[in-house]
């Protein structure tokens, strides 16, 4: 249980000192009853709501973006992929779960659960990521042997096996167990290859969702979290 008045503020969008005067102001109701104390214990399972309109009182919230090219992934500077989160979505303390490129697109979550993120990102995880690269020469069977294999670049950083399937003239789908910086433009690279565009398709089994437009965010509900 915790304090109401804590409770509201954790959904971002109101100072405690707000807060108090709604509370007193009787603007406040839970499960539908006026309160006028602050400190009343609570639960995110209780309905608040402030002036009737129930509030969100989660703390931590997981959103998909359909990252658009253009956007850095970090939570500063200019077009970084925070700004593309609505209001009604926006918490303090909203970051990019792991990165991709400025000219990537596609699946890219944000939350504000560090805990969540640190498990999903951590190397031992072993979370397999698809993307749709298009690129500039066509893929040999040379190529999809060498990513089965993993790949070593001349400056000594090995990328993990990778599952290289192409489609179309110059297209083809990779799954990359891991998340290393500018990993797979730099396989293709290491292939005398060139990615023209990227787009991130799935994480685990979790799938970009095909209604959602370019620079769309969605709030993930607790069943799209476990298909990852
Ligand atoms: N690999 C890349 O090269 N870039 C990305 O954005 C993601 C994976």
């Amino acid at each position: 249980m915790t304090r109401l008045d804590a409770l509201i503020s954790q959904a971002g969008e109101f100072s405690r000192s707000d807060i108090k005067i709604m509370v007193k102001k009787g603007r406040v109701s839970v499960n539908g009853q006026t309160v006028k104390d602050y400190s009343l214990k609570v639960s995110e399972s209780d309905n608040i709501a402030i002036d009737g309109k129930t509030i969100d009182t989660a703390k931590f919230i997981y959103i998909m973006l359909n990252k658009p090219a253009g956007y850095v992934s970090a939570t500063e500077g200019d077009k970084n992929v925070i700004q593309l989160v609505p209001q009604e979505m926006f918490r303090k303390g909203l970051f990019p779960v792991g990165r991709l490129d400025k000219d990537t697109e596609g699946l890219l979550l944000i939350t504000n659960d560090g805990d969540f993120a640190h498990k999903l990102m951590s190397p031992n995880k072993n979370v397999v990521k698809t993307y749709r690269a298009k690129i500039e020469r066509p893929i040999t069977d040379a190529d999809i042997e060498a990513f089965a294999k993993g790949i070593v670049m001349r400056d000594g950083t090995e990328f993990k096996p990778a599952i290289l399937r192409p489609f179309g003239e110059n297209s083809a789908e990779v799954e990359i167990s891991e998340g290393k910086y500018h990993q797979v433009k730099l396989m293709f690279a290491a292939r005398e290859n060139k990615v023209l565009y990227l787009e991130r398709l799935a994480i685990g089994g979790l799938t970009l969702e095909p209604n959602l437009k370019r620079g769309e965010c969605l709030r993930m509900t607790a069943e799209m979290l476990d298909r990852i």
